[in-house]
């Protein structure tokens, strides 16, 4: 199985996946659950970020084991969905954005599969953080499909499970951040890390703190989600469609081997 999709809040039905098994990878970091099934005549896996019941928040996902699994299932390129508030007046409550580049103000989580000893001291490049091929890939199943789609933004990555302030949202606009999620970091560090084209769409449901003109809430966030659920689905499914990429990537150049040396 060379495709998987990894699900964020809102997004725990594979929709056009015919599943035909579930898939409970021990990993050296846990357990990590993956349906695979088929979209077409694809196989294609299925992750649920946050588990199929969204009992998992963001600080405690298992970033490490998911993306160990899904490596070790021979995933080479990933769609996964983000949940994100807005800074950026360009990018509206309901809009569909293809992450470019992010900031991480995430502390003390696992963030590498080479934490030393066994596994080497490993820096990775990170001027080209989502693969570029899968990215135009996604771009172009979007014009074709005629969903509207932002090409790129800088996404901001904080703990929660709490929201921002607005004093933090200011500093992150500040900073040039256009949207703010909670679990982009560092599942798409890791990804890199193993070697596999990692692409995000970001889904935009809500102004963020201190743009929104009232109290943010998660159901606000599953209510939009559930809006888009269609689209994001169509514009994977036409993306699969599309696999593999005509031009090449260096995602996987450099990369390690997961929980061992290089
Ligand atoms: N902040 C952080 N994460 C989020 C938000 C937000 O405003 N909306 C959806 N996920």
């Amino acid at each position: 199985m060379q495709v998987a999709i990894i699900g964020g809040t809102g997004f725990y039905d594979p929709g056009s996946l015919d599943v035909v098994r579930e898939h409970a990878v021990v990993t050296p970091y846990g357990r990590a659950h993956v349906l695979t099934g088929r979209v077409g005549g694809m196989e294609v896996g299925f992750l649920a970020r946050h588990g199929s019941d969204h009992s998992i928040p963001p600080h405690r996902v298992n970033y490490r084991a998911n993306v160990w699994a899904l490596h070790h299932l021979g995933v080479r390129w990933v769609l996964a969905t983000a949940a994100t508030g807005s800074l950026n007046p360009e990018f509206k409550p309901g809009d569909l954005v293809l992450l470019d580049q992010f900031m991480d103000f995430t502390r003390g989580r696992p963030a590498t599969f080479f934490d030393g000893g066994e596994a080497g001291v490993v820096h990775t490049d990170f001027t080209e953080p989502y693969c570029p091929a899968l990215r135009a890939i996604v771009a172009e199943a979007a014009r074709a499909e005629g969903i509207p789609l932002h090409p790129r933004a800088t996404y901001v990555c904080t703990d929660g499970p709490r929201f921002e302030t607005p004093s933090e949202i200011r500093a992150f606009r500040t900073l040039g951040g256009d949207l703010v999620g909670m679990t982009n970091v560092p599942e798409v560090v890791l990804a890199r890390e193993a070697g596999l084209c990692y692409a995000t769409v970001a889904i935009v449901t809500n102004w963020a703190a201190g743009i929104s003109p009232s109290p943010l809430s998660h159901e606000e966030v599953l209510e939009v989600m559930a809006g888009r659920g269609a689209a994001l689905r169509r514009l994977f499914d036409a993306a699969l469609g599309r696999l593999p990429p005509a031009t090449g990537c260096g995602c996987g150049a450099g990369a390690g081997r997961p929980g061992g040396r290089r």
